[in-house]
């Protein structure tokens, strides 16, 4: 058997220095006149063992990392082309415990598989969701949508089979389905790690909400900053189209469906549904006024399905395993399972999917193995640059879009930041409302004028100008941008700020004060 090298293409590992590895790879192999065949495959998201190449061969999978250009030569002389104990050795990859103690359901072939291969990706149980859609009526499909308990991923939270009804009931002589890749929140790489690593999926779910809604076109918007994502999805698009998985008869079926990628400009506020469908549009990416729903007035006034990446990538396994198989994992109203993208200063940073209802303590501590500069976790922000900041008090929350919420914070779309003890929490709020002024889009007051004002006013109180006063401005300016804004970027910051104030009042001493406790 011809040794198989898995080498990840991923954004994530070529920045950690893959496409190095695999050109010395592939030197070796030439020099030493070695017949193997090399496969780019995604990120399994264990990044801190990227590049992590791997090798298919009698054993099996065989996992080395992280690999550097320096150990090539060394991991040919001790035979790791047949699996061979290296100090880079890290053996079935399968059992590493990062990856070990994952429920990969929407993640299950990203890693494993060739992204660009549709065989592997059939093999791989790929498109068997959509043959059992096509079979089924519409409503079926929405049904089955519904009852697996799915809500979106981008954020929000809310229910996917719910947003494709409104989609379906509604005539329309065009409808469109919009999967929102712009990804802006810090700390997240789902969507552009199953982009690159498992594209197929992707488009398989963005034509069952087609033949669920009765949407013939697709338009993926992704953010300008992954160009190999884009990259990706263009390939997969065509791949797709030719084989018949895409086009006037989806699969052979009486169903129409295609697709087209998009690419944003780059601003955080195009991720808001009504400003990435102004953006599409070709017009300034401002946040529309809703009413009309985009179900109902959505993409060039049709009614339209705009769903996130993993909510959309979801939905192949809840039609192929059924939507009991998928509600059964996760705990309360969060079924399913949720890829959280742990970021910032920690030891093990990745992409752990796992189903709801892990504390925040268990994923920080025990999955992420603590800060990586080795000093204290101080506060772990969760949810994006809208998410609020928690202490090591609230490290008993579950992981479940209930209980974030009644702790005064959110899942967002699952990136948690960590920060050490060096970390001051002042800084942090004034960074909240700086990101907001910055990336306004102008549209209401409360958001475009507040954080400006907002700004302002947290710099008065480290300068320890009237501080208590000031204190008390925050506040109030907090709750005018939390009731008054149009949408949840001005309408979100008030979290990152008043949970830096409240958990860490100690950082809101005023300068003179702080500077003595230092
Ligand atoms: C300022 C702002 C930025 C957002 N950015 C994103 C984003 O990058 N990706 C995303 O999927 N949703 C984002 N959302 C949420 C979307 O508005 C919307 O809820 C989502 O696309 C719906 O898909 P879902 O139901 O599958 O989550 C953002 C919302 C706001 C207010
Ligand atoms: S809250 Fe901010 S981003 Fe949202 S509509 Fe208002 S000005 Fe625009």
């Amino acid at each position: 058997m011809i040794p198989r090298i898995f080498i990840p293409d991923d954004s994530g590992a070529l920045a950690l220095g893959a496409e190095k590895v695999a050109k010395a790879i592939e030197k070796e192999l030439k020099e030493r006149g070695i017949e193997a065949k090399i496969v780019r495959n995604g990120s399994r998201g264990a990044y801190f063992l990227e590049p992590m190449v791997e090798v298919a061969c009698d054993a099996g999978r065989v996992a080395y990392g992280p690999v550097k250009v320096s150990d090539v030569k060394g991991l040919f002389d001790s035979g790791f082309l047949k699996g061979s104990h290296h100090k880079r050795w890290l053996g079935d990859p399968a059992k590493i415990p990062f990856l070990a103690k994952q429920t990969r359901l929407t993640f299950a072939r990203c890693g494993i598989t060739d992204p660009l291969s549709l065989d592997a990706y059939e093999r791989h149980g790929g498109l068997k969701g959509l043959r059992k859609a096509i079979a089924m009526q519409p409503a079926d499909i929405v049904k089955q949508v519904t009852d697996s308990g799915l809500r979106g991923r981008g954020g929000a939270g809310f229910p996917t089979g719910i947003k494709w009804k409104t989609v379906l009931d509604t005539a329309a002589d065009q409808k469109y389905i919009v999967c929102n890749a712009d990804e802006g929140d810090s700390a997240t790489f789902a969507d552009r790690m199953i982009m690159e690593g498992d594209p197929f999926v992707l488009i398989e779910g963005m034509a069952i909400a087609g033949i669920a809604t009765g949407a013939t076109k697709g338009y993926i918007y992704i953010r300008s900053e992954y160009p190999h994502a884009v990259a990706k999805m263009n390939r997969a698009v065509e791949i797709a189209r030719k084989a018949g998985v895409l086009g006037v008869k989806v699969l052979g079926s009486a169903h129409a469906f295609d697709m087209e990628v998009r690419v944003g400009a780059g601003a955080y506020v195009c991720g808001e549904e009504t400003s990435l469908l102004n953006s599409l549009e070709g017009k300034r990416g401002v946040v529309r006024a809703k009413p009309p729903l985009p179900a109902i007035q959505g993409l060039f006034g049709k009614p339209t399905v705009i769903n996130n990446v993993i909510s959309l990538a979801s939905v192949p396994i809840v039609m192929d395993k059924g939507a009991e198989y998928y509600r059964d994992f996760g705990m309360g109203r969060s079924r399913g399972t949720i890829p959280i993208q742990i970021a910032g200063n920690v030891k093990h940073g990745g992409l752990f999917e796992t189903a709801f209802g892990l504390t925040l303590g268990e994923i920080v501590d025990d999955i992420g193995g603590g800060t990586a500069s080795g000093r204290p976790v101080k506060a772990v922000q969760v949810g994006g640059p809208l998410g609020a900041y928690f202490p090591r008090g609230l490290f008993d929350t579950p992981f479940d879009y209930e209980e974030f919420a009644k702790r005064d914070g959110l899942i967002g779309h699952a990136g948690i930041t960590v920060f050490d003890d060096s970390a001051d929490m002042l800084k942090m709020a004034r960074f909240a409302m700086e990101f907001c002024a910055v990336e306004s889009c102008g549209k209401c007051t409360p958001c475009r004028v507040g954080a400006v004002r907002g700004t302002e006013t947290i710099d008065r109180i480290a300068a320890g100008i009237e501080p208590e006063k000031n204190l008390t401005l925050v506040t109030d300016l907090c709750n005018t941008m939390k009731f008054g804004s149009l949408c949840a970027l001005g309408g979100f910051t008030p979290y990152p700020v008043m949970s830096a104030l409240t958990h860490f009042p100690e950082d809101f001493k005023p300068a003179p004060v702080r500077a003595a406790a230092e």
